[in-house]
């Protein structure tokens, strides 16, 4: 296994705290060793991927998994290759999820915590250029940068595409502009090949990126899956009885199969490329709750520390969190909205707080009534 944080200096596009921490495989390399709650792990297993996934995102359990051994099995590949030079081939992988429910964030906790380069990247946004490969190359170089110019670090990291559903086939679209025609650009490089980049000035002399050890992730909503996926069930009349062939059927039919993206707009070649599926559900209320209070960065804790910058503590009862996750349900954005919300409870009371020292602890009890104010 090697040590993913090999790159040390390894930024990423994560938000909260200190990127590039070492994954703690075990060798010691990289920086901000003891920053990850696994520093001391023996092995990165898909287990210890999962636990560290669990201080971040709530509920995704099955995706999770996925993505944990999928990340497992590519470092051990890219192991393989390495030390005896057993041909890579990568599993790609597609996290199929509606809005705002932690596709992002997964691959951004994933990476801050694997401490490799991790790029992300819009399909829309290759769908709209007419110079594909110049933005793939542009992603690439990213990730170059991202591992501040080590190659070798590059040629590990990950790369996520986000919206990719927007690419699926349109009829009369000009085939120079239609997603099919990024579908057939991205496929050359998930697969691996040598990309040329230039570098910023055009003078240093060209360098080149196999993309072969890179991992892609790409990320969509799929709105209609479903209902492809229901007129496409294929496994109905094995069972007969028995509520573990229920269970084994409910489980077949609720895979995505590579005809189903197909069906959806996909060209097969592209399907092809990305065996390895994960399904994000929507949140419910409980989740949306946790959400708010669970992860080390939730909301309500980052809300906490602004108010005890300025001697308040802040008191938030249960009831508020489940009236802000009741709206939130009805934007239908996931998890999205509720930082809106939350903001919107605390911008008036915060709006006083600093001009009143004497204000001790701040109480909300509900959406919809003032807060109780302690002086
Ligand atoms: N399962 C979750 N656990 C914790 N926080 C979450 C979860 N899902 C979403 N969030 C919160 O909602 C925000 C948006 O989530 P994220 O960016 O991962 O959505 P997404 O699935 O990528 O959606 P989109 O398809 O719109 O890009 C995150 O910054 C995070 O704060
Ligand atoms: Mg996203």
């Amino acid at each position: 296994m090697p040590t993913a944080g090999t790159s040390g200096a390894t930024r990423t596009t994560g938000t909260n705290g200190p990127a590039g921490t070492d994954a703690g495989a075990g060798a010691g390399a990289g920086a901000g060793a003891g920053a990850s709650p696994l520093a001391d792990a023996p092995r990165l297993t898909p287990k210890a991927i999962v636990r560290h996934l669990d201080l971040e995102v709530i509920g995704q359990d099955d995706a999770k998994k996925t993505l944990a051994v999928a990340i497992y099995s590519h470092q051990r590949k890219l192991e393989a290759a390495r030390m005896r030079g057993v041909p890579l081939a990568k599993s790609n992988i597609l996290l199929i999820g509606p809005s705002g429910t932690g596709k992002t964030l997964m691959c951004e906790s994933l990476a801050r915590f694997l401490g490799l380069p991790f790029v992300t990247a819009d399909a829309t946004a290759l769908a709209q250029t007419r110079y594909v490969n110049d933005e793939i190359e542009a992603i690439l170089q990213r990730l170059l940068d991202h591992a501040d110019g080590d190659l070798a670090a590059a040629q590990r990291g990950i790369v996520f595409i986000d919206e990719i559903d927007k690419l699926k086939a349109r009829d009369g679209q000009p085939a120079a502009v239609s997603g099919e025609s990024v579908q057939h650009a991205l496929l050359r490089v998930m697969e691996g090949s040598l990309v040329r980049l230039r570098g910023d000035d055009g003078q240093a002399p060209a360098r080149y990126i196999d993309t072969s050890g890179i991992l892609f992730i790409c990320g969509g909503a799929f709105v209609g899956l479903d209902e492809i996926m229901a007129r496409n069930q294929s496994y109905g009349f094995i069972s007969t009885s028995g509520a573990d062939d229920r269970t084994i059927l409910d489980r077949l039919n609720a895979r995505v199969k590579p005809t189903d993206l197909v069906l959806f707009g996909l060209i097969p070649e592209f399907t092809g490329r990305l065996p390895v599926i994960a399904r994000l559900h929507d949140l419910d209320r409980a989740a949306l709750v946790r959400i708010m209070t669970e992860p080390r960065n939730s909301l309500y804790r980052q809300c906490q520390a602004v108010f005890e910058a300025e001697g308040v503590k802040l008191v938030i009862e249960p009831r508020v969190f489940e009236e802000i996750a009741d709206l939130a349900l009805e934007y239908r954005t996931g998890a999205r909205s509720l930082r809106g919300i939350f903001e919107e409870l605390v911008t008036p009371i915060l709006y006083v707080v600093p001009d009143q020292p004497e204000i001790r602890r701040v109480a909300i009890t509900s959406l919809f009534a003032g807060p109780t104010v302690t002086r």
